[in-house]
């Protein structure tokens, strides 16, 4: 009886440990496919557990900011110039990534150090849902860039991931309007010929900054977080900018309904849409630039909206103008 449990705890052991097996050799993750979304990444992940007390990122900006006047704008280096050699333009089922070659680097507004600037990637939603991952006063925008720079000292991305400063991201919403973001173009015409999950294509270099809000570089929130995709490392220092760039209701189309998260001839064809992380509590100070605008002061805009209308409400059928 004794050798009868031993077997059965083996058996057990077996399963147990063929389970964890399993579990390491899934390394894939997904958004909304009806199976899985970010809440069960930690299953696979164990750092993006959503409810481990942590600096998990996205957050929610715009209520709890602290001010920090020694936040001035990040030098941007080399981002007024064109690079040369080529950028490849990747759709990696989860994004659509640009790796952008040497030569651009961000410091200064509190970094500590140089941070080597290595990709950007989008977030986005669908024709009914906005897909920024930050949210601005609990509203999301339609899109969201992230550019992805690794502290200087380490080889490459995955070697900055212990530490907790290894990252400097800098995150930028994008809003929708009627004409064409002229500087966007050369990402957004070459959306159609990465449709498939895998597909890359080489784009020719231009300035960084045109991406970027540039009349408001000295505007953003800054706080201590994480990859928003697996493994979720608390590496990041983020710098969201306040004001959004704008691209055309077109080139947001291409996005939406011209990328796939999988691979040409897949036997089920899944548009990506909705890649982003559900909001997160704030686990540490957030600060805001010395110019960011505190979009925080719209609860008194709101008080003063209330008392108008109060007044109003009152004087109006005073006045008799109410029949
Ligand atoms: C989606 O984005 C648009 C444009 O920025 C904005 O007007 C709208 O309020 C957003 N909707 C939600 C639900 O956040
Ligand atoms: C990243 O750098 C580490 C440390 O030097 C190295 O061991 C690893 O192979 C590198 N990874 C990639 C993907 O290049
Ligand atoms: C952007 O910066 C300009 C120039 O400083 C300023 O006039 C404008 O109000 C800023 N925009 C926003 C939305 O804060
Ligand atoms: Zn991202």
């Amino acid at each position: 009886m004794v050798s009868y449990t031993g077997n059965t705890g083996s058996m057990l052991l077996l399963l147990v440990l063929t389970l964890i097996t399993l579990s390491l050799s899934h390394t894939d993750f997904c958004y909304d496919d009806g199976q899985c979304d970010p809440y069960a990444w930690g299953d696979y992940y164990p750092s993006c557990h959503p409810l481990l007390d942590a600096h998990h990122s996205p957050i929610d900006l715009g209520q709890q900011e602290i001010r920090d006047g020694g936040l001035d704008a990040l030098e941007l280096s080399g981002f007024n110039s064109t690079p040369t050699g080529r950028w490849r333009l990747t759709n990696q089922g989860h994004s659509v990534v640009l790796e952008v070659g040497g030569g651009l680097s961000v410091s200064g507004g509190g970094l500590p150090g140089s941070y080597r600037t290595v990709q950007l990637h989008f977030h986005w939603g669908s024709a009914s849902s906005n897909g920024s991952e930050h949210t601005l006063l609990q509203q999301r925008f339609p899109m969201e860039m992230h550019i992805i720079s690794v502290k200087s000292t380490y080889p490459n991305l995955t070697a900055a991931l212990d530490d907790p400063t290894g990252l400097a991201v800098l995150a930028v919403f994008i809003d929708l309007v009627y004409v064409d973001n002229d500087n966007f173009l050369q990402i957004s015409s070459a959306l159609p010929f990465i449709t498939y999950k895998g597909q890359e294509k080489s784009i020719r270099p231009f300035p960084l900054l045109t991406l970027l809000p540039h009349a408001n570089l000295s505007q953003y929130y800054r706080y201590h977080g994480s990859l928003t995709t697996p493994p979720c490392s608390q590496a990041v220092l983020w710098t969201v900018y306040e004001v959004p760039i704008t691209i055309s209701w077109q080139q947001f189309e291409l996005f939406i309904s011209g990328i796939y998260s999988t691979q040409e001839g897949a036997e089920h064809a899944v548009l990506l849409q909705n890649n982003f992380r559900h909001i997160h509590p704030a686990y540490s100070t957030v600060y805001a630039s010395r110019h960011a605008h505190l979009l925080s002061s719209t609860p008194q805009q709101t008080t003063l909206t209330l008392t108008l209308t109060l007044t109003l409400t009152t004087l109006i059928p005073a006045l008799g103008l109410i029949s």
